[in-house]
Formats: structure tokens, sequence, C-alpha cells
């Protein structure tokens, strides 16, 4: 809805500049309207309006250029997810998207709770994060996707001495609209799950 009130202000600004260089460049000026006018004058008067309207079109597109930049300038994604169930998750035993239910930050409605998915809303490059505990009893691994292709992983091996595991991956990645990005943990690992260890993040760097 933010980026719905940007745009409509947008059209809205670019709609007065349109109408205000109408006003200055004699447009809507109507045609000599004497009949017996030479075929000179009305060719003159005909590239008046032709050289009227050029500006016109330069001003609208230099308004569309900055509307466009304003609008890319203040859309904003950014979100912060931990698990928010306490205690061991898994072992699985297929690889299984991690659900991340405790929203820290989510503005701009990108990240969903309900499939774990982060969709980006538009294009351009973003950043993303995702930090994990967990016992060392098992093997930890999660694993970063964008759209079912592996990204980076973060990952510790079993171990008898070293009883707790901490590790993570980040990453720049440039986004198409709709791409989309999340988290899975390894079949045959397990992470520590709770409102604080175990997050994913990311925000929109800048649109392209
Ligand atoms: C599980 O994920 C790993 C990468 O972490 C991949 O190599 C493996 O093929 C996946 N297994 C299945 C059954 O999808
Ligand atoms: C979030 O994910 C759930 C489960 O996949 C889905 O039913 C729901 O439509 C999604 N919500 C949005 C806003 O996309």
């Amino acid at each position: 809805t933010e980026m719905k009130m940007h745009l409509l202000l947008c059209l809205l600004v670019s709609f007065c500049c349109s109408l205000s260089s109408a006003q200055d460049s004699d447009v809507s000026k109507p045609a000599a309207s004497d009949k017996d006018s030479s075929s000179a004058g009305e060719l003159e008067s005909l590239k008046a309006k032709v050289e009227a309207l050029e500006n016109l079109m330069k001003k609208v597109s230099i308004c569309m250029f900055f509307c466009n930049f304003l609008h890319k300038a203040s859309t904003k994604v950014i979100f912060s997810v931990a698990v928010g169930e306490e205690g061991v998750i898994g072992p699985v035993d297929t690889n299984t998207t991690l659900i991340y239910e405790r929203v820290l930050t989510n503005i701009g409605d990108a990240y969903n709770t309900s499939s774990g998915i982060f969709t980006a809303p538009v294009a351009g490059v973003y950043y993303f994060t995702f930090f994990y505990h967990a016992g060392g009893e098992y093997d930890s691994k999660l694993v970063l996707y964008k759209n079912h292709e592996l990204v980076v992983l973060t990952q510790d091996h079993p171990s008898k001495s070293d009883t707790a595991d901490n590790g993570g991956n980040a990453v720049f990645l440039q986004l198409q609209q709709g791409d989309q990005m999340f988290v899975k943990m390894e079949y045959d690992t397990h992470v520590y799950g709770s409102d604080y260890h175990t997050t994913f993040s990311g925000f929109l760097v800048t649109q392209m």
C-alpha cells in the first residue's frame, strides 16, 4: 500500500507537470481562424504546434524520470526473523524449509511466516544473512536457496567434544521480481530453535 501511495503521488506530480507545460507551450491554442491565411502561414502554425508538442513530451519524460527515481528510492524491503520454536529441531528425514515464525522486522511484507519464503517484490540487489545455533551431537547444515538453486550454506560436523555449534553465512544477490529465497535444513541435520538463536535476515540494497 505504501508503494501504491508513492505511485499515485508520482502520477499526480507528472499530471501537474504536463498541465503546466501545456499552458506554457500553447499546445491548446486554437488554430488560426482566418480561412484566407496563406499556406505558408498554416505551415508556420503547424511547425509551432509540433515544436510545442515536442517540448511538452520532453517535460513529461523528465517528470517521469524523477518520479521513477523517487519511487525507486522510497521502496523499502527489510526483514529479520527468528525460528521462535524453543528446542531442538530435527533431525529431519528430508531437506526441509525452515520456517522462521518470530518476526522481528518485516517492512514490505516480503517474508511469509507460514511458508518461510521471502519473495522479492522488486528487481534489485539484496543482502541475505542467516545464523544458527545447535548442539554438537548431530550434523548441522542450513542451505540458502534461490528458487530451488543452492546459493550458500553453513555446516558443522557432529562431535562428542564440541557440544555447541554456531554458524552462518551471508550473500549479496541480484534478484528478479518474484524470485524466492528460503533456508532449507538438510536431511539428518538439526538446529536449535528459539526466539533468539537461529535467524534469517535480508534487505533490498538497491533496485536495478
Ligand atoms: C538435499 O540438499 C542437498 C544440498 O544441501 C542436495 O545435495 C541434495 O540433493 C538434496 N536432496 C534431495 C533429496 O533433494
Ligand atoms: C504464505 O504462504 C502460505 C503457505 O504457503 C500461503 O497459503 C499464503 O497464501 C502465503 N501468503 C501470501 C501473502 O503470499
